[in-house]
């Protein structure tokens, strides 16, 4: 289906752009509702998530259900024309869950059983859990599939946040069967790819097949792989078996559940982004991290492209200061709407808070929220409902898209979880922190960019970081380049195949010939070294001692450090292998350079170095310009058209204020 009909029909019932708030009610009394309702109508809000923690109010003993709380909230939002985007429940069972089924609770890999008492407290795996997370959804969906309030679902919560992996008794049955499956039945396959040889872990029984719990040592590594993947997929059949009651009521409602593209952590967003009808991501800024906007914006590229381009949905993001950080750093004034308009600006048509109205107790009482301890009278609120009105007039960009970037950026989960285990040569070498600065190299240059699973139509692929390959994506990234794209890899990458076994031959055994070298030895450098090269650019954390094929050209050689004269920037044809990792001033000039060989796009002029242009463009042609500025200057960006935000019209060039935004719907070019 093309992308803009599924677009359209996925999306007819929700407001958009939406705007609003996890909503929860269950914290308040009924007169508070009622202010609720009114305040949102004045902050234009239009979408509530709903009941995402309400199992307990629905379910307060086993099999009573009491639906007269949310019956009463739906109504009362649904005559004030908001939209209700309903939770299951499933992320928070209730206490007299936990207490009468002990065993569903997470085990930890020491073998601690952890107490009920606080949210996520099961295991993905229990059969209790899934029975009882069933029932409750579908007593959910059959009284309010067709609700009017009703535009879209939500299932459970964030999965895996908390509860990522279970070490449990029926996880480890569980577990077993998986690699049954996997491995069809065969237990010499399965000690082949965990190399049960090395250490005499051989198992000559399935019994003795267990989840990686704490031993005397360290583990199989492919034993962990194959335990993360099997943890991600016990998340995902809970997802999918609530997914499928709650379509089955309630037809034509999409139904999502909200990723944290940020965390890059134990989920494979690209197999779950197959899953949801509409991808959903929540993002909170590390308010002290100096970098802020530019980690804002490879979380939202990330959700565009598990969005495979098509409008996403931001679903959480916090108004200022939230209490799980080391300090509640409070945003700046105005920086919840620059963080708001840069979600918009890659793709999002949904803008939502955690949450509506900050709690007056418990642990999540020093979150801020849109409606805070204070009241009205208050800085953020007055801010949230200026927001509101800016966010109201957007409305003609709903369902435009950012279109395909010329450059992207390759992200692969299992590789990720691959080099991120001990025992690698270099604790330093990580995937989330490359991937993370080539991005923000990127987004200071202005030069705009997708996260991608695999290559694609891009004209520039970068790679920073694949350590583990299988031989499909070594040979897709050879077809990527035989059929003229430039290619860029980073150092450490093809080595080993996705069971962690290194791949046969000299390294790096997968991308060998596509690269056209082999590496001789891999040099991890030593905390703080570096090493310098002779076209003045710096290496990091990591070197190689390189031997380049007959065909390959030596762009540049490190001039010191345990590889030095080797080489250090190689190319074959239009693939490049980086022999260390570029430091961030390095990648600020490399960058351009690769991008301008490949004809990829020039960014817009005055776009970059804290100055955010975008572009979302519709169907019929129409485009509108996002700028954001992060500056403390003045920013001058090359536009003509009408600035949705301020009103002025802007002949050849626009002038945003420091810390401001504009959306220029442009004139036709
Ligand atoms: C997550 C959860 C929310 C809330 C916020 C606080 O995103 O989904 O329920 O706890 O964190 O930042």
């Amino acid at each position: 289906m093309p992308r803009s009909d599924h677009s359209r029909l996925t999306w007819s019932r929700i407001p958009r752009p939406a705007y609003g708030a996890d909503y929860n009610p269950e914290q308040w009394d009924r007169a508070t509702w009622e202010d609720d309702v009114r305040l949102m109508r004045e902050a234009d809000v239009n979408l509530v998530t709903l009941g995402v923690f309400a199992w307990s109010m629905i379910e307060p003993s086993p099999d009573t259900f009491d639906f007269s709380g949310l019956d009463e909230v739906m109504s009362h939002l649904h005559e004030s024309g908001i939209a209700v985007d309903l939770a299951t429940p499933t992320a928070a069972p209730p206490l007299w869950f936990s207490h009468a089924h002990p065993e569903s609770l997470p085990v930890t890999a020491d073998g601690q059983r952890l107490a009920p008492g606080s949210r996520q407290a099961y295991c993905p795996s229990s059969p209790a859990y899934r029975e009882r997370a069933a029932l409750v959804t579908r007593r959910l969906a059959e009284r309010y599939g067709d609700h009017p309030a009703v535009v879209m679902w939500h299932i459970n919560n964030e999965y895996a946040n908390a509860n990522a992996h279970c070490w449990c008794a029926t996880s480890a049955d569980a577990f077993r069967d998986w690699l049954r499956t996997r491995y069809g039945d065969d237990l010499d396959a399965l000690n082949d790819r965990w190399g049960t040889a090395l250490w005499g872990m051989h198992y000559s029984d399935w019994a003795q097949v267990i989840p990686p719990r704490t031993s005397t040592g360290p583990l199989s590594p492919g034993r962990w792989l194959d335990f993360y993947r099997f943890s991600d997929t016990e998340h995902l059949a809970c997802f999918r078996a609530e997914r499928d009651i709650v379509r089955a009521h309630s037809p034509g409602r999409p139904v999502t559940t909200n990723f944290m593209t940020g965390a890059l952590r134990w989920t494979d967003y690209w197999r779950w982004a197959r899953e949801v009808d509409i991808v959903s991501n929540d993002h909170y800024l590390m308010s002290e991290d100096p970098d802020r906007a530019a980690d804002l914006a490879f979380a939202a590229d990330l959700a565009r492209g598990l969005a495979d381009g098509r409008p996403w949905m931001l679903m959480e993001h916090s108004t200022s200061g939230v209490q799980w950080q080391t300090r509640n750093v409070a945003k700046l004034p105005g920086e919840m709407t620059r963080n708001t308009l840069t979600h918009l600006a890659r793709g999002a048509d949904a803008a939502l808070f955690f949450q509506w109205r900050q709690s007056a107790y418990g642990p999540e009482k020093w979150h801020s929220a849109m409606v805070p301890h204070g009241g009205e009278d208050t800085r953020i609120w007055r801010e949230a409902r200026a927001l509101g009105n800016t966010v109201a007039g957007l409305a003609d960009i709903a369902g435009s898209i950012c279109p395909p970037a010329d450059i992207a950026l390759l992200l692969d989960y299992e590789a990720m979880w691959a080099l991120q285990l001990p025992h690698r040569p270099s604790s330093d070498l990580t995937c989330s922190d490359v991937l993370r600065d080539w991005h923000r190299a990127l987004w200071s240059l202005g030069l705009a960019c997708d996260l991608v699973p695999a290559p694609g139509d891009q004209r520039l692929l970068l790679v920073p970081s694949l350590y583990a390959l299988s031989t499909d994506t070594a040979r897709a990234l050879e077809e990527y380049a035989a059929h003229g794209g430039h290619l860029v890899v980073g150092p450490f990458s093809g080595v080993v195949d996705p069971h962690d076994r290194v791949h046969p031959g000299p390294y790096p055994g997968a991308l060998r010939d596509l690269l056209g070298l082999r590496v001789d030895e891999y040099l991890p450098l030593a905390a703080g070294e570096s090493v310098a090269l002779d076209d003045d650019s710096t290496g990091r954390l990591w070197a190689e001692r390189v031997l380049p094929g007959p065909d390959t050209e030596v762009e540049s050689r490190f001039t010191d450090g345990p590889a030095r004269g080797g080489p250090a920037v190689l190319r074959n044809g239009n693939t490049r292998y980086l022999a260390t990792r570029p430091d961030f001033p390095s990648l600020l000039r490399f960058l351009p350079r690769w991008a301008a060989e490949a004809g990829c796009a020039t960014p817009v002029q005055g776009a970059g170095h804290g100055v955010e242009v975008t572009r979302r463009t519709a169907p019929d042609g129409r485009t509108w310009l996002f700028a954001v500025n992060h500056t403390g200057h003045p920013a001058e960006v090359a536009t003509t058209g009408v600035d949705v935000v301020s009103g002025i019209r802007s002949a050849g060039v626009i002038t945003i204020p420091p810390g401001e935004v504009a959306v220029v719907a442009e004139d036709p070019r």
